[in-house]
């Protein structure tokens, strides 16, 4: 078999970088994998485990071609400047369907088909942008992160609390790592043909969040469940201006109406695994942070 060229976008963000670290973990060459990035400067890790390191701006068409020279497969991390995304995204499609790019696999959102979350609407108009472009695809729908939470873990630890709106709202979150993980086994896929996978791990509400933040820290963490102008209120007296505080809401509000829990296996499939807990993605946050 021929090899394949992988590049990757947003190789300096957090789930950019984790996918090129697994590619390298399952053996594909260095010399197969290509890093695209804004600021060389950020990969130079990367750079130095012989990844190719190719500067290219979303916003910038014309230095698209040359970051795309030779890559078969593509692996599209959604951008994250909410807002100007679905121009971003589909000047990337643009420019990997003009370089013969033969597989994108881009990172949308969790039941894109049916979700009220605030932030879909720009991931369902890039599958629309990638399915009439008429190149190969795969879209992998993640669900939240888990580090949305364990980011904050020191602070529930020491407030003693969570405070959200999400009710008894389930979210199928997974570790960055294991969807990174699920990208790099989309990219190397050996069939063909587009597929859509809807991707979590195990569902919790908050409450549970708090019971095994509880459990793994030895501190007292409870969930606070708040209306949503409440929790609109409570976030503004602690710094967010009031366009975030809604925004933030929102998202809870998303939640509470079950748009980011799924039960898909499809994750654990890709993985060929079970998803990493969150027990043990708590544990791992608790430790680092100790
Ligand atoms: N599922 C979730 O819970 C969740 C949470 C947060 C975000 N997301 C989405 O998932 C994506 C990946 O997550 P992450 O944690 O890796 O985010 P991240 O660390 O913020 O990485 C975003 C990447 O996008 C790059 N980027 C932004 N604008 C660009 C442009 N104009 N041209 C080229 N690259 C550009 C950034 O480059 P620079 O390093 O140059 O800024 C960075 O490498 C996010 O971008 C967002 O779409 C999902």
């Amino acid at each position: 078999m021929t090899s394949s060229v992988y590049a990757v976008t947003g190789a300096s963000g957090h789930l950019g970088r984790l996918a090129i670290q697994e590619l390298l973990a399952r053996g594909v060459p260095s010399s197969d994998i290509v890093a695209i990035v804004r600021t060389r400067s950020k990969v130079a890790d990367l750079a130095e485990r012989g990844v190719s390191v190719r500067v290219a701006d979303y916003i910038q068409p014309d230095t698209l071609p040359a970051a795309l020279v030779g890559v078969n497969r593509l692996l599209l991390v959604s951008s994250s400047a909410a807002g100007q995304r679905v121009a971003q995204h589909t000047n990337v499609i643009a420019a990997a369907k003009t370089a013969g790019v033969s597989r994108i696999v881009y990172t949308g959102i969790l039941n894109a088909d049916h979700t009220s979350n605030p932030l879909a609407g720009e991931h369902q108009d890039t599958e629309r942008a990638l399915r009439e472009a008429g190149l190969p695809f795969i879209v992998l729908r993640n669900g939240w992160y888990t580090e949305n939470y364990t980011d904050r873990l020191t602070q529930y630890v020491e407030a003693g609390e969570i405070v959200g709106a999400a009710g008894h709202g389930r979210v199928s979150a997974a570790s960055r790592q294991d969807y990174a993980a699920a990208a790099v086994t989309a990219l190397l896929l050996n069939s063909e043909g587009n597929r859509t996978y809807e991707l979590g791990g195990s569902a919790f509400d908050l409450f549970e969040l708090a019971e095994t933040i509880t459990r793994i820290t030895s501190t007292n963490v409870r969930y606070r469940d708040l209306p949503v102008n409440e929790y609109v209120d409570a976030l503004q007296r602690s710094g967010l201006d009031e366009n975030a505080a809604e925004f933030v809401a929102a998202l809870d509000a998303s939640i509470a109406r079950g748009d980011l829990e799924t039960k898909s296996q499809d994750l654990a499939q890709l993985l060929g695994r079970p998803a990493t807990s969150l027990a043990d993605v708590i544990g791992a946050a608790h430790n680092h942070h100790a």
